[in-house]
């Protein structure tokens, strides 16, 4: 039997403490459901030694310049802790040996110009960094080598997940490469077979359940208190951790110029607090000077955030019966929608939602970048836009979309939208029209070489738009 609660890893025990993000209550240890003992809110990893001048680390503190320097150098290092983007970060982590790190050389994720996005949009300085080029192509590696390293230092044999697709798939891939047994609870025909298909692959027991991702979600609670599974969704806060250091790496790409806007994807709302959580503490930490607004983007159909904003003014949760082609956010009960909160609240951020024509278009606009990504990512572009409108993102300004997942997620949903029927039948249909400048569906043709150049002239003649 694994042990019920995580012990205090590593060889510096006292580093972390967890922290409830609602009555502040303080412990060493979590139970297995992530849940305060006292009052039942989520939890967060808190670091006491932590203090404005720097990380307190036995006698002698460490400056930023020195972190930044640290981290710098690392990039020569070919030992597996240095080569991962997230380990290299490992000040701002909780402290593991490095002989417990799982690692799949995850992060160091490359940062885009997007030129063309940024000509149609109206932003002098747009950027995409993306996170979809994580080893199983989604930003949920960064979280997971954290969150999974820390379960098997702990003991446990089994991990498990709900999911939209990308978590199932990074936590199977994290569970294999540590030698763990993994169980994946999705949504029954709702996420995709790629998705699917790595699960399967990296040997996880799969099962799809007849409910949706908060179902889903739901289930496994549960199951974490009668069974000995850990569970590695976003609730669990070494998730949090690791997600953290993709704002860390982008300020670093950046040379620690900071940008005006962050913008990234709201499903479960685990990523946009990690985002947050890095910014309030590179600032604390002297780190980075200001803090840039970091705006969260929905899916209309799936707006809990937006309408938790909105209609409660933040302070209750309002949940929704989620429906989106977007599968990734089709989430209508975010479990870290109080962190989300708070992140905007302190950055200045703003939330918006998006159609799903919206979304399309702007997935067609990324993908003539030559970058591409899922279509949940592509709600950071069709918010950015409205923000532009709304004149929350002013002329000059820099903005950094965060891309969460690769391009080969959802290929049903780009071969329908080039084919024309991506929403034939639906309330949408008629809107097709404005998307039709971006579609380039196959040509089927008699294998001869006139039809080959003829289609050749014709494509020639018409410039391709974005
Ligand atoms: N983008 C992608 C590609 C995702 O896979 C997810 C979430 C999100 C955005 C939303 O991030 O939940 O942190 O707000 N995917 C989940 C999954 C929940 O199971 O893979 P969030």
């Amino acid at each position: 039997m694994p042990p019920s609660a995580i012990p205090e890893p590593g060889v510096r025990p006292s580093d972390f403490r967890f922290h409830c993000i609602d009555c502040s209550h303080l412990s060493d240890s979590a139970s297995p459901d992530y849940r305060c003992p006292r009052c039942g809110d989520l939890l967060e990893i808190s670091y006491p030694e932590w203090n404005k001048s720097g990380i307190s680390s036995g006698v002698s503190g460490v400056s930023a310049n020195d972190l930044i320097s640290t981290w710098k150098q690392r990039r020569l290092s070919s030992a597996p802790a240095d080569l991962s983007g997230v380990w290299r970060f490992r000040e701002l982590l909780p402290a593991l040996n490095d002989g417990h790190v799982i690692t799949l050389r995850e992060g160091n994720t490359p940062l885009y110009e997007m030129p063309q996005c940024a000509r149609i949009v109206g932003v002098p300085h747009l950027f995409a960094k993306h996170q979809g080029m994580n080893p199983t192509g989604s930003f949920k590696d960064a979280g997971m080598t954290v969150a999974a390293s820390f379960a098997h230092h702990a003991g446990y044999r089994w991990i498990a997940c709900a999911s939209t697709g990308n978590t199932s798939a990074s936590m199977a891939a994290y569970a294999a490469r540590g030698g763990m047994r993994s169980l994946v609870l999705v949504p029954e025909g709702k996420i995709s077979w790629s998705k699917l298909s790595q699960a399967l692959d990296y040997a996880a027991v799969t099962c799809q359940l007849r409910t949706d991702f908060d179902g889903c979600l739901r289930l496994l609670q549960e199951l974490v208190l009668r069974a000995p599974v850990h569970q590695l969704n976003s609730i669990n806060p070494f998730r949090i951790e690791g997600q953290k250091t993709l704002a860390i790496e982008l300020m670093e790409q950046m040379d620690w110029q900071l940008p005006d806007h962050i913008i990234v994807p709201g499903g479960n709302l685990g990523n946009s607090s990690a985002i947050g959580k890095a910014l309030l503490e590179m600032h604390d930490l002297g780190l980075i000077s200001r803090l840039p607004k970091l705006s969260v983007i929905q899916a209309e159909g799936a707006n809990a955030l937006v309408r938790t904003l909105r209609e409660a003014g933040g302070k209750q949760l309002i949940s929704v019966n989620a429906e989106t082609r977007a599968t990734a956010i089709r989430i209508g009960n975010p479990a870290s929608w109080k962190k989300a909160v708070r992140v905007l609240e302190a950055t200045g951020g703003a939330c918006e939602q998006v159609s799903e024509v919206e979304m399309a278009q702007a997935k067609a606009g990324i993908g003539t970048e030559g970058i591409g990504c899922e279509p949940a990512s592509a709600v950071t572009l069709a918010g950015l836009k409205k923000l532009v409108k709304q004149g929350f993102v002013k002329a000059g300004e820099t903005v950094v979309l965060i891309l969460t997942g690769n391009l080969l997620k959802d290929p049903d949903f780009t071969i329908e939208f080039h084919r024309g029927d991506l929403f034939a039948g639906t309330p949408h249909e008629g809107e097709m029209i404005v998307l039709s400048t971006l579609r380039r569906p196959p040509i089927v043709l008699d294998a001869t070489l006139d039809e080959v150049l003829r289609t050749l002239e014709q494509a020639d003649k018409t410039a391709p738009s974005g």
